[in-house]
């Protein structure tokens, strides 16, 4: 088997990476070790930045998401149960959010891709890299029972934190950075009408509460809890209590409740790998870098990283120029780090940090105050919330 970009992974990163390159001519066959239906249905994360809707609509994807997703113009803190509102599109000079699944944008994703004719392998096993060093790098995988082999020109990495490409890079070559947090996520979907017009981020002694939303009719809930903690420790009694606690205001607003549909928790770290690139090899999204979730960040920047991959790669196959490529992981990282400070700043705003001192809560609560009281603190805030842009050299 052969193609021009082999890719690995067709979650967010590897299925947007595949488009941009058809959308320039450019072959490529994506692996994936799920099937379709698995693919299509994971719950992960719901906010998408001005720039991912804007190449989403620009590259014919967004028709959906335009009609279901919901945009929104700001946020709402609050703290020692008060609510205050960021309004983003003051605060940036236009700018808004949408609220719109990733699986519905994979679901997209997919479905473009398939009906241009876009080869994509589900379930393959045994996924490994050969040859990146050389001009023809090689990908073997088990696909229905039989082992083969794609030859390509290059190998786009775009497996998740888990997958095999990030190791393919010599340890000798490669930094790890990381960070891990004392913090857990549980997240809830719930069939129950939506809390508010726009997301809340509620910090409260007990810990932090996000309300978020996926429907009129299903809403995305998420509790920091203890990252040991297992899912049976939460019985839908005990989440119900824990969040009308912690999202209760002082005029006595109470969330409504409803069936949850599906709960799981997550535990949150920081990592980063340097460099994204090996030879032939491009790492791009989560087989690169991780973020705590609290700032929205983690797809938009898996589709920051393949838009730049898929203009080097255009430069490489239409001007025979690989000064891009070659800048790929520079130009990536200045985003990413930038991106990695503001999830942590907004995860150590947000969550409650046990191990701290009365005296660094009370910090924290003055930065909240902050953020919330100054036009300078809180355009800061939004500009980074609503995404800072991919930067291409001059
Ligand atoms: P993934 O979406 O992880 O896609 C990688 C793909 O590679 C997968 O389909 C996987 O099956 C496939 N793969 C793995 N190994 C192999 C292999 N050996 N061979 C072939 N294919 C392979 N971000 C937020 O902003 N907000 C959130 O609320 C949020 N919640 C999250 C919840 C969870 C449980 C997780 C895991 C992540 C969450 N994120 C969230 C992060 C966000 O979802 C990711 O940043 C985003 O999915 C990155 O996209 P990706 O394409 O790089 O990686
Ligand atoms: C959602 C996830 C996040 O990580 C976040 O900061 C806001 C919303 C969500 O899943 O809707």
């Amino acid at each position: 088997m052969q193609t021009q970009v082999g890719i690995i992974g067709a979650g967010p990163a590897g299925l947007m990476l595949s488009h941009l390159l058809h959308l320039q001519g450019i072959e490529s066959i994506i692996l994936e070790t799920k099937s379709q239906a698995q693919v299509e249905s994971r719950i992960r994360a719901g906010v998408l930045e001005q720039g991912t809707v804007d190449l989403l609509k620009s590259t014919g994807i967004g028709e959906r998401m335009m009609k279901e997703g919901f945009v929104h113009e700001g946020i709402v803190i609050q703290f020692n149960g008060k609510r205050h509102r960021l309004n983003f599109k003051e605060l940036t000079g236009g700018k808004e959010i949408m609220v719109y699944s990733q699986h519905e944008v994979v679901k997209d994703l997919l479905e473009a891709r398939l009906n241009a004719g876009g080869k994509v392998l589900f379930e393959v096993k045994d996924v490994s890299l050969h040859q990146i060093e050389t001009n023809s790098p090689v990908i073997r995988f088990m696909h229905e029972g039989e082992l083969q082999e794609l030859h390509c020109d290059f190998i786009a990495g775009c497996d998740g934190f888990h997958g095999p490409s990030r190791q393919a890079i010599p340890v000798t070559i490669r930094q790890e950075k990381q960070e891990i947090y004392p913090f857990g996520w549980l997240g809830i979907l719930a069939k129950t009408p939506p809390a508010n017009n726009e997301l809340i981020y509620a910090t409260h002694e007990r810990g932090f509460a996000l309300l978020s939303t996926r429907t009129p009719e299903i809403q995305r809930y998420y509790l920091q809890v203890d990252p040991n903690d297992s899912i049976s420790d939460w019985s839908d009694e005990r989440i119900w209590e824990e969040l009308q606690l912690r999202v209760e205001t002082n005029d006595g607003w109470k969330l409504e409740e409803g069936p949850i549909i599906q709960k799981s928790i997550v535990s949150m770290r920081s990592f980063v790998c340097e460099t994204m690139q090996y030879g032939r090899l491009f790492l791009a999204g989560d087989a690169a870098h991780i973020v705590p979730p609290t700032g929205a960040k983690g797809l938009n920047l898996a589709i920051g990283d393949v838009q730049v991959l898929a203009e080097g790669l255009k430069q490489f196959y239409r001007n025979a120029s690989d000064r891009l490529l070659g800048d790929y992981s520079e130009i990536c990282l200045k985003r990413i780090w930038k991106a990695q400070r503001f999830s942590k700043l907004m995860t150590e705003l947000l969550h409650r940090n046990k191990e701290h001192s009365p005296f660094e809560y009370s910090i924290q609560l003055a930065d909240l105050d902050y953020i919330t009281s100054s036009r300078a603190a809180a355009e800061s805030l939004a500009e980074n919330y609503v995404g800072l842009p991919v930067q291409f050299p001059k």
